[in-house]
Formats: structure tokens, C-alpha cells, sequence
């Protein structure tokens, strides 16, 4: 039904704006009684199976919502009625910011795929903090970065102060220095910056009565090089592990017209490299910490692909876009079978 009704309709529309009408669909129909235990019906694999264990947190299944889709967290209570074990809301900045100017959402249809240079457009850490406040139940993590116009010489101050304003409302943190779309950001990559970076934050962390995880995201373009410089820098810090990946600023083998915007890439061209990059993490690390894998899900084959790499949770967005909900049913289903 959703590819063969709902996308082509979607797809008519300028992708922005129907992310923002698709919200408001969901809030007012999960607001009819009986809907939200419809979706939950349709979409959730309810098995004791499919609970995973992961960084001292329990994940009632691996298969969880990427970072940049509920970002404000103004919907993740009716989106785990599709079925993820989990919701990771942001990027969040200490101060609300518009994000770049219009258009800067771009479907590859051809391929697959999204080009997105939305820049970190978000209402503000201490928005979403009221709306956290309501949860009950819902595994969240909450990523975090920097406003646009915060220097990165200052910028440790805005990871801490997300940090502080998210502490109490969230399972889990992802520290984001691998967004292409904020000038500099990933210049936060490089050993020195994220050293003192991520020791900042895991020294607030540890001094607090029940320190959370802290997860590092980074980009899919490092050298491995660069990604034994990461490994490194996990074990001399000792927060708990990787997201990999973020979107790509490569642009090999697309077809669609609209390949040469500029941003970053998700999608099905994404998913050979973040798996090279899961599997090279595991393997040179020794698997000494897990990694939650995303980049190009689209079946529950290339789900499984990831977790044989050495993931040990998984994220969807674009795939969620392109399949429809019905995506992280049959990935559960695919995990099951394969046991
Ligand atoms: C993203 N992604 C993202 N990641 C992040 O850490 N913070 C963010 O704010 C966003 N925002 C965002 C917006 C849009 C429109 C897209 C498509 C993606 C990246 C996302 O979480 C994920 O890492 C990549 O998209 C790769 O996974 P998929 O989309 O190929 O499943």
C-alpha cells in the first residue's frame, strides 16, 4: 500500500514540505482512539527474541530511527508505534537556528537516495527537553551538535550545555562532529578537537550518579587512517561506542539528475561504504566496543548485512522513506528467522 498509493503521492510533492504534513498526519490519526494500537498491531514484531542488550541499556529489538528525522522530538511516541526499539531525536543546538535557506532536501529517485543540507535546523535543546518530559517509555537517544554560528574553538561549550539541558531525558547521547552541512563541523573529527571533546564530555558524565553512554557519529568519508585514529581515541576516553555512518559528501555512480546538489548523501549508494566502515571498526578494534549501524538500509538483507559486520544495532532513514513502515517489521522478522 505505501509504495504503491502513499510514495507516488509523496513523491509528487517537494520532499520538505511533506515531511512536515506526513508529522502532522501521524499526530492527528494516532490522536483517533484505536490508531495508535493499529499501528502497533500492524508494524511492531512483539518477541522477546528480538531484545538486545547493548551498552548496559535494554532495546526491545535493534532496529532503531536515525538521528535528523524527529529532530525537535515532536513525534517519537507515535513513531515507535512502526515498530523501532528505539528513537534518536536531534541534532539538537543549545539555541533554536533556521538552517540553511530553502531548497535543501533533494530526492535521487533513480538511485535511491537523498542529498540534504538542512544545517542543522532545529527549535533548540530546551524545546525539545519540554517535550521529553512527556515520555513514557520510549528509548531515546539524543544527539547532539553546535549552532552554525558557535566558532569550533568554542565549540565544547555547546556540546556541554546540550548535554546538561538532554542528561536527564535521554538513554543514550551521540555526539554528531560529521554533519557536511554546518561550515567546519567535521574539522571536530580530527584527533586533538575530539580527543578534548568527547574526554569533556565523559568526564561530566562520569562524575554523575549513573553516567550514560555516550556514542560517537561519524562520518563515512574518514580515511582508515582517520578510523584508527577513532579507535584510539574510543579506547583513551572510553565512551561507549560509534554510530557509523553519517551522510557521505562522495557522489560515485548516481544516475538522478539532482546528484550534483550540494550536502549530504543517504541512502542505498551509502550502505557498501558504511559497511566497510562498521566491518574495518569491528575488526581493528577487536569488536572492543559496539557500533549502531546505518547507512543505506533498504531490505532486511542489507540489515542483516550490518549486523554481520559487526553492528550491534541498526538506524533507517531514507530506507523508511523509500519502503514505508513496513520496513522495520520485515527487518525484525528477517533477525528472527535468522537466529
Ligand atoms: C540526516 N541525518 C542526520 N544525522 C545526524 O546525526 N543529525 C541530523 O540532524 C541528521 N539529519 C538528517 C536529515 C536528513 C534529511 C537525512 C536524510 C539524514 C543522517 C541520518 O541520521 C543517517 O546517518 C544517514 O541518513 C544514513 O542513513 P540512511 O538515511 O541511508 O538510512
Amino acid at each position: 500500500m505505501y509504495k504503491l498509493i502513499i510514495r507516488p503521492i509523496f513523491f509528487w510533492f517537494d520532499p520538505e514540505k511533506v515531511h512536515y504534513f506526513t508529522f502532522s498526519i501521524i499526530r492527528l490519526v494516532s490522536k483517533i482512539p484505536g490508531f495508535s494500537a493499529l499501528f502497533r498491531f500492524l508494524y511492531q514484531v512483539n518477541d522477546h527474541r528480538l531484545e538486545t542488550e547493548v551498552f548496559g541499556l535494554k532495546f526491545k529489538n535493534p532496529v532503531g530511527l536515525a538521528a535528523g528525522f524527529d529532530k525537535d522530538a515532536k513525534l517519537y511516541k507515535e513513531l515507535s508505534n512502526f515498530g523501532f526499539g528505539f528513537i534518536e531525536i536531534g541534532t539538537l543546538t543549545p539555541i533554536g537556528q533556521e538552517g540553511n535557506p530553502k531548497k535543501r532536501l533533494f530526492r535521487l529517485k533513480e538511485d535511491a537516495a537523498i542529498i540534504n543540507r538542512m544545517g542543522f535546523n532545529n527549535g533548540g535543546v530546551h524545546e525539545a527537553v519540554q517535550r521529553l518530559k512527556q515520555n513514557t517509555g520510549v528509548l531515546i537517544g539524543g544527539n547532539i551538535g553546535k549552532n552554525k554560528l558557535t566558532p569550533n574553538s568554542d565549540a565544547i561549550s555547546d556540546y556541554e550545555k546540550c548535554f546538561d539541558a538532554l542528561f536527564d531525558y535521554v538513554d543514550y547521547f551521540v555526539v554528531n562532529v560529521s554533519s557536511p552541512n554546518t561550515p567546519n563541523l567535521r574539522e571536530l573529527q580530527d584527533k586533538e578537537p575530539l580527543t578534548q571533546l568527547l574526554q569533556t564530555l565523559q568526564n561530566k558524565n562520569i562524575k554523575t550518579q549513573s553516567p550514560k553512554p555516550i556514542l560517537l557519529k561519524i562520518a563515512p568519508d574518514l580515511t582508515n587512517e582517520q578510523l584508527l585514529d577513532i579507535i584510539d581515541i574510543i579506547k583513551e576516553t572510553k565512551i561507549a561506542g560509534v554510530i557509523a555512518t553519517n551522510t557521505s559528501i562522495a557522489r560515485e555512480g548516481l544516475q538522478s539528475e539532482n546528484k550534483t546538489e550540494t550536502g549530504g548523501l543517504s541512502g542505498k549508494p551509502l550502505a557498501k561504504r558504511s559497511t566497510e566502515v562498521i566491518r574495518f571498526l569491528s575488526e581493528k578494534s577487536n569488536k572492543a566496543f559496539p557500533i549502531i549501524g546505518v547507512g543505506g538500509i533498504h531490505s532486511p538483507e542489507d540489515a542483516i548485512e550490518k549486523l554481520a559486520a559487526g553492528a550491534s544495532l541498526i538506524q533507517l532513514y531514507t530506507g523508511f522513506i523509500y519502503e514505508g513502515p513496513s520496513l522495520v517489521k520485515a527487518i525484525n522478522k528477517k533477525i528472527l528467522e535468522n537466529q
